[in-house]
């Protein structure tokens, strides 16, 4: 067998840059060996990562820049067709909806297609929750990652754009209709709203809003997400990956990064192939639900079977569209509160750190903030599922004033019966463990100061990390 390593001009063992495992058979590796000889490819390399973190649940934003990736693809194969215009066609039908159907009924796969874009944006707002909700319970928004944190709420609202900008490209009656809904709701803003009136409606018309739209849709937002997603990666790049949420307010926030360490699974091929695995199983299963489910386009905007449809956006924007049908929440308190909501956490790395609160990650050592990740959740679903089920149907406020309140309640009691649960056997092993120490003496024959080991070192209820700092020292911020 050819040792890959020892190969004559193999550039990569030379300048300090690692040698690789081989990677197929000894010709592809010679293609690879030339390529690298010329390109230095293996200098792009991102950063390797400790060998614990193969595990999808520490992924979860490199799966929604994958189904994202997925959405870029099927999105420009739409554009081939797609024709962003109003005007009637000799069938009296607009064009943007009738190349729709073109899409769905004449383009070969052309169904598959836009089901999958469709089903993809479900997938790309699933994960973008998942992946911040994961941040918030694990505290990963802690120092160093606070900037990481910002961009992703960023990030998070442009994608919200996206879904909000393509809903009305197929102009049916439906995406209309909720599009209507969306904009009263940006022009209820004060201020904001009269500034942001010419740039949503342009001259008033519905070829003007849609243009727009279909702007904003394909370049405007896409540039911005892309802009966006490189600053997000490159400060993913700068601190690594967060480690395990801990007790520990010391511990250590970064691993290595020297591609050397053997403690970490080099970037090519492991974290690659490691991902391209889970993009694969996306995509796979993606078009599998698109095949299975296909989508029907609904009736076009102007069409007299569409008249008594109620306009409803789709389902990751009707907890939104559900606040407006409260009682007493007029449009300025619905934006009011979704705006509160995006401050806080676009802020939350300064709020949930000292004075007020602590450095400790674990979710079990900050109730105040399982408790609100808790409600976020269940706010979202309950508003989810009453916009699905009742839509444009007003909620008198002792009915959602009764279920929110449930939500809180039952959080409020969970949440405080675990932390004293917790607490209690905490300070238990403290005690033991002081007492074992006040136990022992000194050399001298004075007793060994317990006192600080109960300042500085609870002890860290999780598995220290692999590169965790002693417990006796002051962590040091960067790895
Ligand atoms: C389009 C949306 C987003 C994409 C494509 C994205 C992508 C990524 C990627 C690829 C990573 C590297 C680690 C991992 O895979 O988890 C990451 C990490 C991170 N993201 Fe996002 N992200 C998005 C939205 C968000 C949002 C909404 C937040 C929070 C408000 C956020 C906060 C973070 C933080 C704090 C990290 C570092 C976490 C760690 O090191 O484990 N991201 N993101």
């Amino acid at each position: 067998m050819v040792d890959r390593e020892t190969l004559p001009g193999d550039s990569r063992t030379a300048g300090g840059v690692p040698p690789y495992r081989p990677l197929f058979n000894r010709s592809l590796d010679r293609i690879w060996d030339f390529v690298e000889a010329r390109a230095g490819t293996s200098r792009w390399e991102l950063r390797p990562q400790p060998d614990f973190t193969f595990n999808p649940s520490y992924w979860t934003g490199a799966f929604v820049a994958n189904a994202f990736l997925v959405q870029v693809v099927t999105g420009l194969l739409l554009l081939f067709y797609y024709i962003p215009s109003v005007s009637l066609n000799s069938l009296g039908q607009p064009e943007a909806w009738a190349s729709t159907y073109y899409i769905v009924h004449v383009v070969p796969m052309g169904w598959l297609l836009l089901t999958s874009h469709l089903y993809g944006a479900y997938a790309v707002f699933f994960l973008g929750f998942v992946h911040y909700f994961r941040g918030f319970y694990t505290g990963v928004y802690k120092r160093p990652r606070e900037l990481s944190w910002m961009v992703g709420t960023i990030l998070l609202v442009a994608m919200l754009g996206m879904g909000f900008t393509g809903y009305l490209l197929p102009f049916t009656a439906l995406s209309v209709g909720a599009t209507d809904v969306g904009i009263s709701l940006t022009l209820s803003i004060p201020t904001l709203g009269q500034l942001t009136a010419p740039l949503l409606l342009a001259d008033g018309t519905y070829q003007g809003l849609l243009s727009r739209m279909f702007a904003a849709h394909v370049v405007l937002i896409p540039l911005a997400l892309a802009a966006l997603l490189y600053a997000h990666v490159s400060l993913f790049e700068i601190h690594g990956i967060a480690p395990r949420a801990t007790s520990d307010p010391r511990a250590k926030r970064n691993f290595s990064k020297e591609h050397d360490d053997p403690k970490l699974g080099k970037w090519f091929p492991k974290v690659f192939f490691y991902m391209t695995k889970w993009g694969i199983l996306y995509a796979g299963l993606l078009f599998l639900i698109a095949a299975a489910f296909p989508w029907t386009l609904p009736p076009y905007f102007g069409s007299t079977s569409a008249a008594a449809a109620t306009p409803e956006p789709d389902w990751y924007f009707l907890w939104l569209y559900k606040l407006i049908d409260f009682q007493y929440v007029s449009p300025l308190v619905a934006v009011g509160t979704v705006t509160v909501v995006l401050l806080f956490t676009l802020f939350l790395p300064w709020i949930d750190r000292p004075p007020l609160f602590t450095w400790k990650t674990h979710p079990r050592d900050r109730p105040v903030f399982l408790f609100l990740a808790n409600f976020l959740v269940a706010f979202f679903i309950l508003m989810t599922v009453w916009g699905g089920i009742m839509p444009g149907v007003l909620i008198p406020a002792t009915m959602y004033g009764l279920y929110l309140g449930m939500i809180a309640l039952v959080n409020v009691l969970l949440i405080s019966l675990l932390y004293w649960r917790y607490r209690v056997d905490y300070n238990q092993r403290l005690a033991a463990r002081r007492l074992r120490k006040g136990q022992g003496t000194s050399p001298g024959g004075s007793p060994v100061r317990p006192a600080s080991s109960v300042r500085r070192a609870p002890a860290p209820a999780s598995p220290p990390m692999p590169s965790a700092a002693p417990p006796a020292q002051e962590a040091p911020l960067h790895g």
